[in-house]
C-alpha cells in the first residue's frame, strides 16, 4: 500500500502546556487530530471548571485559522475536589477527570494520597456521565520503577473497578502485558490508550550507545515481552483500545539535563509513527478504528466525517523546533519516517 485515507483521528491524551509553549506545540496537533483530550498538569494544575474553560480558550486561540480543532478538556483530580465542581465541569463542557497519583509522573505532586477520600466525587462523576482518565502507576518507592503499573491493577484498578462499576475508565498510556490483559478482560466500561513509543520501541531505546533522555516518559518503556502484548492489543481490532499520544513537550535543556523531564513529544509525526508500528505487525487495516472509531466510541461522542491520507513517503523529521522562547527536540528528530500526512 503506497497510500491510504482514514478518518480524521483524535488524540485522546495529549499535553500542550501553556502560554508561547502551547502557541508552538498546538498547531501540529491541530493539523493531524480533529479533536484532543487536553491533560491538565498544568502549574498550578487545572482543577476547577473555570480553569478549563479558561485554558480551553487560551488553546483555541493558538489553534491557526481555517483549521477545525476542538480540545476537550478536563480536570485534574484531588483529594479535595468536590462533587458540586462535578457538577460545574459537566454544564461546561469538560469530559473527564485525570487522577495522578501524587508523585507518579510531571506536575503530579497535587494528586491524590488515597482514591479512597474521593469517592463522592467518583460517584458525582458516575452520575454525570464524567469519564476518569487513570495514570496506572503505584508511587511506593519499594516497588520497581519496571512493576509500578502491573502493582497499581492489583492495588487500584481491581478494588476501583469494583466499587464503581459503572464509570466509565480510561487506563492511560498501557505499557505492560498485564495491563492489556486486564483491560481485555474487563467489561465495556473499561478501555485503554496506547502511545506510538510504547508500541514502537522497547526499554533498549533508552540505552542505546548511552542514555537517551528523548526516548525516558512515564509510565517507562517496558521489556519486548510487553511491547508485543501493546502491539497486540493495539491491533487486534478490540474497541477498547484507542489512540492517544501522550505527547509531553518539555524544553530541550529540560530532557538534556542531570534530572532529565519525563515526557517524549511527538505530536508533529504521530499518526505517521503509528502506521509505522500497525505496518510492521501487518495491520494496516485497523489503523482507522484504532486512531478513530474506538475514541469516540468510548467517549460517547460523534465519529468525525472528514478524512486525511498518509502516503509512503520518506521524510526527514526536524532535529529541534522552536518551543516559545525555548526549542523542542521531537523524539526520533533528524532521523526518517516512512510516512506521511499529505
Ligand atoms: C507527562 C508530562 O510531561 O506531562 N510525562 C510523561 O512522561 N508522559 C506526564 C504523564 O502523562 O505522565
Ligand atoms: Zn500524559
Amino acid at each position: 500500500m503506497d497510500s491510504f485515507t482514514i478518518t480524521r483521528p483524535d488524540d485522546w491524551h495529549l499535553h500542550v502546556r501553556d502560554e508561547a509553549a502551547m502557541q508552538s506545540v498546538v498547531p501540529y496537533t491541530a493539523k493531524q487530530f480533529a479533536r484532543a483530550i487536553i491533560m491538565p498538569n498544568l502549574r498550578p494544575p487545572v482543577t476547577t471548571a473555570a480553569q478549563a474553560l479558561a485554558y480551553r480558550e487560551r488553546i483555541e486561540k493558538a489553534v491557526p485559522p481555517g483549521v477545525d480543532f476542538t480540545p476537550l478538556m478536563t480536570l485534574y483530580l484531588t483529594d479535595v475536589t468536590t462533587p458540586d465542581e462535578i457538577k460545574r465541569a459537566k454544564d461546561a463542557g469538560v469530559v473527564a477527570l485525570k487522577l495522578y497519583p501524587a508523585g507518579a509522573t510531571t506536575n503530579s505532586d497535587a494528586g491524590v494520597t488515597d482514591l479512597r477520600k474521593t469517592y463522592k466525587t467518583l460517584e458525582a462523576m458516575q452520575r454525570e456521565g464524567l469519564l476518569f482518565l487513570v495514570h496506572g502507576e503505584v508511587t511506593d518507592p519499594e516497588i520497581d520503577i519496571f512493576d509500578r503499573e502491573a502493582v497499581f491493577i492489583d492495588r487500584v484498578m481491581r478494588p476501583l473497578r469494583h466499587d464503581m462499576p459503572e464509570l466509565k475508565v480510561v487506563f492511560e498510556h498501557i505499557t505492560t502485558a498485564e495491563a492489556a490483559q486486564y483491560v481485555t478482560e474487563a467489561d465495556a466500561h473499561t478501555a485503554a490508550t496506547l502511545t506510538p513509543q510504547h508500541l514502537l520501541y522497547n526499554r533498549n531505546a533508552i540505552f542505546m550507545g548511552g542514555l537517551r533522555p528523548h526516548y525516558y516518559c512515564l509510565p517507562v518503556l517496558k521489556s519486548e515481552t510487553h511491547r508485543r502484548a501493546l502491539l497486540k492489543a493495539a491491533t487486534s481490532g478490540s474497541p477498547k483500545f484507542f489512540l492517544g499520544t501522550d505527547s509531553a513537550p518539555h524544553a530541550g535543556q529540560m530532557k538534556e539535563n542531570s534530572v532529565c523531564a519525563a515526557g517524549c513529544f511527538t505530536a508533529l509525526s504521530a499518526i505517521e509513527l503509528y502506521a509505522e508500528a500497525f505496518e510492521s505487525a501487518g495491520a494496516l487495516d485497523k489503523l482507522e478504528a484504532f486512531a478513530s472509531f474506538h475514541g469516540p466510541d468510548f467517549y460517547g461522542l460523534p465519529r468525525n466525517t472528514t478524512q486525511i491520507t498518509l502516503r509512503k513517503q520518506a521524510w526527514q523529521l526536524p532535529e529541534r523546533l522552536p518551543f516559545g522562547a525555548a526549542e523542542i527536540k521531537p523524539l526520533r528528530g533528524g532521523e526518517e519516517l516512512a510516512w506521511r500526512i499529505v
